[in-house]
């Protein structure tokens, strides 16, 4: 099938009106373009899973917390739409700045909890950006089924929540990071690295996997913290944001773990701000997977 680029909402419901009334499932995969091989799986995946794949392609402004980054962040339409195409997309929702805020907004989504630590925490409104245009999205595009990256943990998280405690009628999909051959997680930002920055920017993973290694030896958070803590402080161009041991659905902070747990991290690498995240299962738990029927992880 073809694939269709429009950028109106106008454009948008003549192009999804008979999608919407067939019994085809839609699938929608939301970006903010400059797509990369991380995009690529979940546009993928929704294509696998779903009759018709809508992608949207838009720099939203109001999750931004610095101008600079919203000003520097990669706008590469046309590579965009080869890869949407590539991977089997069959619409693009490309909209102007104008026609998403025809006004300055006076409504916006607050998700809380869910956003007082890590990200929430240190980059002010830009989940209350990320959950109102997402809303918006949702609302204009009306998918079945809708894919995020956890490589953005907190967000999924944000979404998840946003989605359960307003009824939205859309089933949120997670889907694996991509990383590069060393490691470091697939990103729109990774591109801004000098060389010697992008030689050291690995050392996040190997931070993430050092704490998740010591969970698995039954080390709590504070010990595993600090393992992964001591790996970043092995390079010096890296200056650490955070590095916390969250509960993967409150994103908030554990004092021990008896269940699985995500261990998420914000770091500098000169003018360039990275996240990355893994998982994390104690022993017991491992061992008990295969266990007795019926208990409970
Ligand atoms: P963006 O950063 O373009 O990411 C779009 C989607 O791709 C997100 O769900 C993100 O988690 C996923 N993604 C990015 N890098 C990935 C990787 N290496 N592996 C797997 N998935 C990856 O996230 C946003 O845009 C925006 O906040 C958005 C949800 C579009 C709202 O504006």
């Amino acid at each position: 099938m073809n694939l269709s680029v429009v950028h109106t909402v106008w454009e948008l419901r003549q192009a999804l009106k008979t999608i919407w009334r067939s019994e085809l499932l839609l699938g929608f995969v939301p970006t903010m373009g400059a797509l990369h091989e991380g995009h690529a799986a979940l546009i993928r995946q929704a294509n696998r899973e779903c009759g018709f794949t809508a992608v949207s392609i838009f720099v939203n402004p109001i999750q931004f917390d610095r101008a600079e980054d919203y000003e520097l962040y990669a706008r590469t339409l046309p590579e965009d739409l080869e890869l949407c195409r590539s991977c089997g997309a069959q619409l693009v929702f490309a909209p102007a700045t104008e026609e998403m805020y025809p006004a300055a907004s006076l409504t916006h989504v607050q998700v809380s909890g869910v956003t007082d630590y890590l990200c929430g925490q240190h980059r002010g409104p830009h989940f209350r950006g990320v959950a109102t245009v997402v809303a918006k999205l949702l609302h204009l595009i009306q998918p079945a089924r809708a894919y995020f990256g956890e490589k953005d943990a907190q967000q999924v998280a944000v979404v998840r929540r946003m989605v359960a405690d307003l009824n939205f009628p859309v089933e949120i999909i997670g889907v694996p990071t991509v990383r590069e051959a060393d490691g470091l997680a697939l990103s729109s930002r990774n591109r801004r690295l000098s060389p010697s920055e992008r030689r050291d920017a690995p050392a996040l993973y190997q931070a993430l996997l050092a704490a998740r290694a010591a969970i698995e030896h039954g080390s709590g958070p504070a010990e595993a913290r600090r393992d992964a803590l001591a790996v970043l402080a092995s390079t010096p161009s890296i200056r650490v944001e955070y590095l916390e041991v969250v509960d993967d659905e409150s994103q908030t902070p554990v004092s021990r773990i008896d269940g699985p747990v995500r261990i998420s991290a914000a770091v500098w690498l000169g003018s360039t701000r990275l996240i990355d995240n893994t998982t994390a299962t104690p022993p017991r738990l491992s061992r008990s997977e295969g266990g007795a029927p019926g208990q409970r992880l």
